[in-house]
């Protein structure tokens, strides 16, 4: 009874103590069921039928235990678990690249067959590169168009509100000619909605040259916008930057609507002045646009907010070679 006790209330939680439980009673040499049987030996007939019977009740108990705690816990035997190569392996789910990578990746793709190199600037950037040396002075009525994260003040150290900081950073370092493209994340203090996000990212792309022209401008956006959408309807609306001159607005016909996608315009010679380039010399465009905004047209999203929401749902729709 007292052994029976034993088995009963040995507690089993990991498989090492399975195996402490089976060579307690079962072990080969000191097993304490083991034993008794090898004791069984020494006994008359009369008390082997007798004593035999039990032993082997508490023998069936502790297999039991054995058991009952394999098969909870999927423990196979030994000959079980040898490897079979011939089981199908279980399938591991691959990831999909995120709707606006995969845009980010074509552009870039598309930018660079035609001789745009890219490059990446700093998302906290200062005062000068983000305003003053784009021809944005303080008190600007354009700085409070972009509402802006700043960090620190005097020094202003800001969260850029456009990739045009970019054109800057570049045009300090290199000497004309140049055509680079540079796509990254850049912050507004704007409410959230379906249309806008206090973060999204924009693709910046700028050419100098000698004889950069307006035909050069719009000769490429319509091969980056064609190449996007296919044949599409576009137009140029005059517009005003602080950077560039003249200015314009690109909108592409979608859905029975004009929808403005991107700004553009000749580069200001004041901001050539500004990174030390001859404006007498060399001129250039420069064009700026919006990736969410791009991708709601291009995938027809509705709301700018799923791109963040994380949902595998959404995103497991795109499949893409980029
Ligand atoms: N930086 C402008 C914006 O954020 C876009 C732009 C870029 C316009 C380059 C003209 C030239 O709205």
């Amino acid at each position: 009874e007292e052994l029976k006790k034993d088995i009963q209330c040995f507690h089993i939680k990991t498989s090492d103590d399975l195996e402490t439980f089976r060579i307690k009673f079962l072990g080969k040499k000191k097993g304490i069921i083991t034993i008794l049987f090898k004791e069984l030996k020494k006994i008359s007939i009369h008390k082997k039928i007798i004593y035999g019977k039990i032993i082997n009740e508490l023998k069936k108990e502790v297999q039991n235990k054995i058991n009952i705690f394999r098969s909870k816990n999927e423990i196979k035997n030994d000959k079980e678990l040898k490897f079979d190569p011939t089981i199908p392996g279980k399938s591991i789910e691959i990831g999909s690249r995120h709707p606006l990578s995969i845009l980010k990746n074509r552009i870039i793709d598309i930018s660079t067959k035609i001789g745009f190199t890219y490059v990446d600037g700093p998302e906290i950037e200062d005062d000068w590169h983000n305003f003053t040396a784009l021809n944005i002075p303080i008190f600007h009525p354009s700085r409070e168009m972009q509402d802006t994260f700043f960090l620190c003040k005097n020094p202003d150290i800001l969260l850029r509100t456009h990739t045009s900081s970019v054109q800057i950073r570049y045009m300090k370092k290199h000497d004309p000619p140049f055509r680079v493209l540079s796509i990254g994340k850049v912050y507004r203090n704007e409410t959230i909605s379906s249309r806008s996000n206090f973060m999204f990212h924009q693709a910046e792309g700028f050419y100098i040259d000698k004889k950069v022209s307006f035909s050069d401008l719009k000769e490429t956006i319509y091969y980056l916008i064609t190449s996007l959408f296919g044949e599409a309807k576009m137009r140029f609306r005059p517009s005003y930057f602080p950077f560039t001159e003249p200015s314009a607005e690109v909108d592409i016909y979608c859905n029975n609507e004009w929808i403005e996608i991107m700004g553009c315009g000749m580069i200001d010679p004041k901001v050539f002045k500004n990174v030390n380039i001859d404006s007498e010399i060399y001129s250039g465009f420069a064009f700026g646009l919006g990736i969410e905004r791009l991708a709601l047209i291009i995938y027809q999203i509705k709301d700018i907010r799923i791109y963040f929401d994380n949902d595998v749902r959404f995103l497991k729709q795109f499949k893409s070679e980029f």
